[in-house]
């Protein structure tokens, strides 16, 4: 007779950590798929840096700067970069005027305003063609985050 009301506290104490444990499932699995959406966009971001745009090129492989022997070297070890988010998409899509760094915005200093400057007035400054191709906005957005995620302080 006296066991039965221990059984029922047991009995719901039970339930309510079946609840807290699924609860803490939910939430795992929620988390779980964020990352995997995460990783979907930086396997994006990697495609364009390794191969499609070919950032690598110059940059290496592992973004520190390590290019190709082949390549014009000098290229900036993006480790070290103290770049955020925007000035990256600006650089990328802009490039650096008087220097190897070229512009991946096929309409940069056209249509786009690239550091305040409009028109290809920069004579041999101008930034450069890329030897691989431009991006799209979306394309550069999520190499910015691709160098954002895997190489600015690793
Ligand atoms: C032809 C070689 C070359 C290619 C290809 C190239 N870069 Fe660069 N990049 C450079 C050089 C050189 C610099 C350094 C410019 C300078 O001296 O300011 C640079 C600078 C940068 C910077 C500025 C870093 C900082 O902290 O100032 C970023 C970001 C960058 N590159 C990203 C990219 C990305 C992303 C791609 C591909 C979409 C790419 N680069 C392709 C040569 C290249």
């Amino acid at each position: 007779m006296s066991e039965k009301p221990v059984a029922m506290i047991g009995h719901s104490a039970l339930a309510q950590s079946d609840l807290r444990y699924s609860a803490l499932i939910g939430a795992a699995t929620l988390l779980l798929s964020v990352d995997l959406a995460l990783a979907q966009d930086t396997s994006f971001g990697q495609r364009l840096f390794q191969d499609k745009a070919d950032c690598q090129f110059c940059h290496g492989i592992n973004g520190d700067g390590r290019g190709d022997p082949r390549s014009p070297g000098r290229a900036a070890n993006l480790t070290e970069t103290h770049l955020d988010r925007d000035q990256l998409v600006e650089v990328i899509a802009c490039g650096r005027p008087g220097t190897e760094m070229p512009h991946f915005d096929k309409y940069a200093y056209e249509d786009t305003d690239c550091y305040g400057l409009k028109g290809k007035n920069l004579g041999n400054d101008a930034a450069r063609d890329p030897h691989s191709t431009s991006l799209t906005r979306r394309e550069i957005e999520a190499v910015a985050d691709y160098i954002l995620a895997k190489f600015v302080g690793k």
